[in-house]
This record gives C-alpha cells, structure tokens and sequence, in this order.
C-alpha cells in the first residue's frame, strides 16, 4: 500500500469523543517506551505525525491519524510504566476498556512487545484483556535493529511458547524496526488486506 496522506485528526480522552466513522480502524498499543508512535511515523513515513520521546509516557491521549481518507490508525498511551500513580493506571485502563469495548470500527489491535525482553507480565496480561473482550489483535516485535536476529527469534519464540500456556492458537506475529525500516510492508499489507472485510 502506498500512503498517500497522513493527517492528524483528533486527541481524547472519552472514546464517545473520538471521530464518529464507519471507515476501518487499527490501533497500536503496548507498553510505555516500547516503539508505538516511532512505528506509526515510520508506517506512514512522517517523521512528527506521531509524538515520540525516549522518555516513558509520553503518548497520554486517543489519537486518530486519517490514512488516504480510507481508514484510521489510533496511536495509545502505553502500559507497564512502574512510576505511574494507581490513579493514572486506573485512568489509563477505564479509557482503554472503553475504547477496546466500544470503538465499532476497530478491526484489530497491534500489540507492540520489545523484542529485546523475556516475556513480560504486563504484555500477558494486556492480551489476556484481549481475548477475554474479543478484541482481534496481532503482534509486533519492536526494535530489532538493538540485537541479532537469532535474538529476535529466540524472543518471538519464547513469547509463543509462554501464550501457548493459555492460548490453543498464536496470533500473527511481526518483527519491526523503526529506526530501520523494517517489516514496514508487512504490516501495511495486512492492513490492506484487512481492510475491507
Ligand atoms: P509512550 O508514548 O511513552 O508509551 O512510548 P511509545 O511506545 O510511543 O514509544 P516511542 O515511539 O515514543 O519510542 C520510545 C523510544 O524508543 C524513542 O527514544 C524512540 O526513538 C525509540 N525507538 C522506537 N522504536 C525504535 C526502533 O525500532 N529502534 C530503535 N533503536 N529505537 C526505537
Ligand atoms: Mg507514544
């Protein structure tokens, strides 16, 4: 897929107030830090659509991104972060549940994991949320440009072998590089594909 046009739409907080759609949608989450918004830039190729910083918890809103006027990516505020207040991460999960439970038009979550780590509770747990909502996802393994390959495969493995504990079948899975540019078509080909079912 080429992307044509790339624009920033909205930022809320209440998923009521989110752009009224019927056009599909994809969402990325996972924990703070760990890629979302540098993947949404390197995705549709602008390097400021999205706000990045290497400092956790920089993402805080719902943010709507209009791709060729065809279909919505959704930039999330991560999870995970250990400095965050219980309030603000019981804040963070009623405005996700929120968004996950009521957004109509979302075909599939991408769930970033930091290809670099052992499986991680938080990222379990966030995708057990999942299954229990019905939330179709898929997942990205994010910053594969900081170690080997066979490290990344090593990761992806272990992380399969960890869901397969509870899951009787692995969603997709997709290995990333923003600083590289790499799996870019991947996902915008899934996206593609998706689109328009
Ligand atoms: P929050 O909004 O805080 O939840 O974070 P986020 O998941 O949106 O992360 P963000 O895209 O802001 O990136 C966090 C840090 O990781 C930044 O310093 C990025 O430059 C860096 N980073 C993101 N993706 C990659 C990657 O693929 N490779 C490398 N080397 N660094 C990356
Ligand atoms: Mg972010």
């Amino acid at each position: 897929m080429i992307i044509k046009d790339a624009r920033f739409i909205a930022s809320n907080t209440q998923v009521d107030k989110c752009p009224e759609t019927e056009l599909p949608e994809y969402a990325f989450i996972g924990r703070s830090n760990v890629g979302k918004s540098s993947l949404i830039n390197m995705l549709t190729n602008r390097n400021k659509l999205a706000k990045t910083s290497s400092f956790p918890g920089k993402t805080q809103l719902i943010n709507h991104f209009l791709i060729n006027e065809s279909w919505y990516l959704v930039d999330l505020p991560g999870y995970g972060w250990a400095k965050v207040s219980k309030d603000s991460r019981e804040k963070w999960g009623k405005m996700i549940k929120a968004y996950l439970g009521r957004r109509k038009n979302l075909v599939c979550v991408f769930v970033l994991i930091d290809s670099r780590h052992e499986p991680q509770n938080a990222d379990l747990e966030f995708i057990e949320m999942l299954g229990t909502m019905e939330v179709p996802f898929v997942l990205v393994f994010t910053k594969t440009d900081k170690q080997s390959s066979v490290k990344t495969d090593q990761s992806m493995a272990a992380f399969g072998r960890k869901m397969r504990e509870t899951w009787d079948e692995l969603p997709m899975m997709f290995r990333t590089s923003s600083a590289e540019k790499a799996g870019r078509d991947e996902i915008l080909d899934f996206i593609e594909q998706t689109n328009n079912q």
